[in-house]
């Protein structure tokens, strides 16, 4: 039998995008922490692929939530980086938008036909409120304001990380679910050695 690799250890509980991640959830409005997170991973773009090629089962959360979550008319898939999981997305959901902040991330992408890729900031998404069936992202940065503005009634946010809380942007379900706002439901479970979390938006 082939021996499944460990996941890697990021040392994610002392690692800088949790501090930020942590500093965002307190105050949306810390700028520095913003700037930190685009930075660090600006830094990161031009290794970004071959490292996570390198991983086992990098997607798999993706790719299992996506079989509990509704059948959506389309996706937007938010923090892409590279698109590790975009062809995952792209697989269960007709039309996909596939997004993130650094431009180097997305000229560096995995290509999939008819994904249309865009630069976007998840502090403001270029998306109308309350008009988005499903929101997907693994290993993005959670900011649950402009997520709840954009995801229709009734509608679903996958939230997934590739290596649990040992993700460095790892933010507990329970946490994500109340500062989402009240009414989500909540659903989850493990895949490889990541997570996903199924939120369903309250129906108005
Ligand atoms: C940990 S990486 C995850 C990338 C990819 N989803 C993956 O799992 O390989 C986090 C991504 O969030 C992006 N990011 C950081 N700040 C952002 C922001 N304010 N808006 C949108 N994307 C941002 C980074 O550029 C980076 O690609």
């Amino acid at each position: 039998m082939e021996e499944i690799p460990g996941p890697p250890d990021l040392k994610a509980d002392v690692h800088p995008s949790r501090r930020f991640q942590e500093r965002l959830l307190r105050n949306p409005e810390d700028h520095e922490a913003w700037l930190g997170l685009q930075l660090s991973y600006e830094r990161m773009a031009g290794e970004w692929r071959s490292w996570t090629d390198e991983q086992y089962g990098y997607d798999l959360p993706v790719r299992e939530g996506l079989r509990r979550a509704r059948p959506a008319r389309w996706a937007v898939e938010i923090c892409c980086g590279t698109g590790e999981a975009t062809a995952a997305v792209a697989e269960a959901v007709p039309t996909v938008v596939a997004c993130d902040l650094n431009p180097e991330m997305i000229r560096r992408r995995v290509e999939v036909p008819g994904v249309c890729w865009m630069v976007a900031d998840v502090r403001a998404l270029p998306l109308a409120t309350a008009r988005v069936p499903l929101v997907v992202s693994l290993n993005g940065v959670f900011n649950p304001s402009e997520i709840a503005r954009v995801v229709e009634p009734g509608g679903q946010l996958l939230w997934c990380t590739s290596f649990r809380s040992g993700t460095p942007l790892y933010v507990l379900p329970d946490r994500m679910r109340r500062l989402l706002g009240s009414g989500w439901a909540v659903e989850g479970g493990h895949a490889g050695h990541g997570e996903w979390t199924l939120f369903t938006a309250p129906d108005m």
